[in-house]
């Protein structure tokens, strides 16, 4: 007897990223796909921690977060945003992806839809998808920059909320103040809520600058911002994160996240605070290495036959375009044939066709030979794909160009033959993951 499974979490059922999350990597392989820093968490933060143990701070954190923890939130809001929030705006999470889940589910009912920029961090579609709620990609202008034009055409009346990643992971492309107020104030006339994910807003290449989303102030009403000490402080594998939010959301924000994940380590908090209110030199330090490792990475790319890299400016991923008659997920695979994991555009959107983000967290020497290695299966391909291309033109099969248009959602969907309907899915791709599951559904054009 097959077992009822929610139909929104069949869904999501696959797809590239849970597929890359549990491949099993060779030993020896070059993780030119990491998301993880490479440094370890600084000594005053563990010890931060150890203290908060050894003083008993192992039971439940009251209400939405450990006082000493929000009040640090507080304090570091007002001074890098210039924004006064209280302690009843902050509420504490695991990571920043308990906080798009909890904003998700709190804000999105089954058939509303949330912009997403696109390409960008794909746990937003997920989430959305498994919530019932339908992501609405956008993309990014040619140069990477946010096409405010582009998002405005997308709203109607299901659109709940626009989400931001920035900098954005994977193109590693920092908004501009003037893109963000233009965003906000089409929230503002639309009645939307603004929410961004400021992961790497510490990890900044030279001369680069973050514009905080509560530094627009006049738009306070609207804005909700996640963020994660995973990045920033190297504590991927801490789980802490926190939203700040209008009261009157924050409040609701703590109901459904306790439903969610409960109450957040008492003791884990502490250190966020101590990585909060201590020095900041670690962070200086390891965005000085981050800059170094995407300089080096960003030379070794523009020598690849083939490949054109965009210039990084935060985070720790360089985003590049190719020139091969292969789709993304067919290049990802021949370098991991050959020794190198790399995430593929499209994991990130549709309109990461025709590119592949690699991950400079890693060490210089990871960085040389990954590259040379990348090099090296470039030119192999140019030339085999050369040699072929007058097949490939006669077969119809042409490069990759990244869409123009909105690729607006609710085209595919599969068709069981019980009835039931998932999706939709933007492309024919995800529509066939999805089925993969299904053997006996059938993608085909929504029916609104
Ligand atoms: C943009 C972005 N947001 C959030 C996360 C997840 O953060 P956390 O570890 O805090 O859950 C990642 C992880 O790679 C990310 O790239």
């Amino acid at each position: 007897m097959p077992r009822h499974i929610s139909r929104y979490v069949q869904t999501t059922a696959g797809g590239e990223r849970t597929r890359h999350f549990t491949a099993r990597q060779p030993p020896g392989i070059l993780k030119l796909d990491s998301g993880d820093p490479y440094f370890p968490t600084p000594r005053h933060i563990r010890e931060a921690a150890q203290d908060a143990l050894d003083a008993g701070l192992t039971r439940y954190a009251p209400g939405q977060g450990d006082p000493e923890f929000l009040a640090a939130v507080c304090e570091t809001v007002e001074r890098e945003a210039g924004a006064h929030y209280s302690p009843d705006d902050v509420v504490a999470t695991n990571g920043a992806t308990s906080a798009i889940y909890a904003v998700f589910t709190a804000f999105l009912d089954p058939g509303d839809e949330v912009i997403v920029l696109d390409p960008t961090f794909s746990l937003y579609a997920l989430v959305a998808r498994q919530l019932g709620a339908v992501p609405v990609a956008v993309p990014h202008g040619g140069d990477y920059h946010i096409d405010v034009e582009a998002v405005r055409a997308a709203v109607t009346p299901r659109t709940r909320l626009i989400m931001v990643n920035n900098p954005n992971n994977p193109t590693g492309v920092v908004y501009r103040r003037d893109e963000l107020q233009a965003l906000a104030n089409l929230c503002a006339e639309r009645d939307l809520l603004l929410v961004a994910d400021e992961a790497y807003e510490k990890i900044l290449q030279p001369g680069c600058v973050h514009v905080p989303l509560l530094s627009l102030h006049e738009y306070r009403d609207r804005l909700i911002l996640i963020h994660t000490f995973s990045k920033t402080y190297a504590m991927t594998g801490w789980r802490l994160g926190y939203v700040v939010a209008p009261s009157d959301l924050a409040g609701l924000l703590f109901g459904v996240h306790r439903a969610i994940a409960g109450p957040i380590t008492t003791f884990v908090q502490r250190a966020g605070a101590a990585a909060l209110r201590g020095s900041q030199d670690c962070v200086a330090e390891m965005r000085d290495e981050y800059g170094r490792r995407g300089g080096l990475m960003h030379r070794l790319a523009l020598d690849v036959p083939g490949l054109r890299p965009v210039e990084p400016q935060g985070g720790f991923y360089l985003y590049c375009r190719y020139d091969l008659a292969l789709s993304a997920s067919e290049v990802r695979q021949r370098l991991w044939d050959a020794g190198v994991a790399v995430r593929s555009g499209t994991e990130f959107g549709a309109a990461g066709k025709g590119h592949l983000r690699f991950s400079y967290s890693v060490d210089e020497p990871t960085i040389e030979k990954g590259m040379a290695i990348m090099a090296e299966v470039f030119r192999h391909l140019s030339r085999t794909l050369a040699l072929l291309l007058p097949l490939v033109l006669l077969a119809g099969c042409g490069g990759e160009e990244a869409p123009k248009k909105p690729a607006v959602s609710a085209n595919l969907c599969v068709y069981l033959p019980n009835g039931m309907t998932l999706g939709p899915y933007d492309t024919q791709k995800e529509c066939a993951t999805a089925r993969e599951n299904m053997p006996r559904g059938e993608c085909k054009p929504c029916q609104k």
